[in-house]
């Protein structure tokens, strides 16, 4: 028997407005563009996050958890929106963050400071090469010190958190359906996985034949988050009994779009974050939605998308790190 939705915590403003972007579509020569503002899901702007925290967060408060443990880089959006929902609940957020400061805390990690996360510093390397003694150490001080800490992993991808997307998939077909879309083709970008495994999952378990959910890496290769997603929807149909036939050619990704390397925007990105704020007043990120954007914005522009059936753009948010980039995004002007 397939087990019910797990239980979750109610932290996101949802549902998420559905909009079209009627200014851009026209500048690509009369494409059909709709974005997901799932970058307005609340809670200080908590982006994709919060969705897979409600499970993740409920999970820890059943379990008599009051402190939550992440990892991230000081400008990581889960960080920061961990470090929310513990403020808003009153639990103690510690974040295990790198590489080191060196400048005043800005951008996501300013909010860190503000929500009132500890913070742990740890050189790259030596985070990579100890996580697991780092954790277990920092796990093990807290319960010496009393504490009762859930640990959550990078983006609260794990199969728990999966459910945010479930979910929203369907929240989004239930919106398409109202504005007289039933095809379409969905965006989203790729990192720890636990966004586009949801979003998978979420259209194989509701049959939402007509999204067909394609996935950008933001940060690694395709072999890689090929091994992320797909490890993360098997898990998640096996430990919540999912009616789900999962294989590996159910993923499709859009190749092409990391770049140097994960939060090393490229011009393209920058153009990308200009041109969506200039046309719609939106905002994205560059180390994520602005890369997805730019397989967006190539699919529109030879064709593949929003002219024989919509596309449609999952904004996960991250609006923060753009404060903390300003000399990367402003350039020469
Ligand atoms: C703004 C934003 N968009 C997209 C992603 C990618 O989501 P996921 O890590 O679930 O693949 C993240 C987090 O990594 C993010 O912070």
């Amino acid at each position: 028997m397939p087990r019910p939705e797990p239980e979750r915590v109610t932290l996101a403003a949802l549902p998420t407005p559905l909009v079209r972007l009627e200014r851009l579509g026209r500048h690509l020569g009369d494409v059909q563009i709709w974005m997901k503002r799932d970058d307005l899901t609340g809670l200080e702007l908590s982006g994709n996050k919060v969705r897979k925290l409600e499970y993740v967060v409920e999970d820890a408060l059943a379990k008599g958890c009051d402190t939550l443990v992440t990892e991230g880089t000081c400008q990581s959006n889960h960080c920061r929106a961990t470090a929310a929902v513990c403020a808003r609940l009153g639990m103690q957020a510690v974040l295990l963050l790198r590489p080191e400061a060196t400048v005043e805390p800005q951008g996501n990690h300013l909010l860190d400071v503000l929500f009132g996360a500890r913070t742990h510093f740890y050189p790259q390397e030596r985070f990579e090469n100890d996580r697991k003694a780092i954790v277990d150490t920092v796990l093990a001080e807290l319960m010496e010190n009393g504490r009762k800490p859930r640990w959550i992993p990078m983006g609260a991808s794990e199969p728990l958190g999966c459910w945010g997307y479930i979910r929203a998939m369907v929240e989004l077909a239930d919106q398409l359906g109202r504005v007289g879309v039933d095809a379409c083709d969905v965006i989203v970008p790729v990192s720890s996985g636990g966004t586009y495994a949801g979003a998978l999952l979420g259209t194989m378990l509701h049959r939402l034949e007509g999204l067909c959910v394609w996935g950008v890496p933001v940060s690694d290769d395709v072999a890689h988050h090929t091994r992320e997603v797909g490890g993360l929807c098997r898990q998640a149909a096996k430990q919540f009994a999912l009616p789900v036939e999962f294989a590996d050619a159910h993923m499709r990704f859009l190749d092409g779009y990391v770049g140097e390397g994960y939060a090393m925007p490229y011009a393209a990105a920058i153009e990308a974050i200009r041109l969506l704020a200039r046309m719609e007043g939106i905002i994205l990120d560059p180390v994520y939605t602005a890369k997805a954007f730019c397989a967006l914005l190539d699919g529109c522009r030879d064709g593949r998308f929003g002219r024989e059936r919509p596309v449609v753009f999952i904004h996960t948010g991250g609006i923060f790190s753009d404060f903390a980039s300003s000399q990367t995004l402003l350039g020469d002007e």
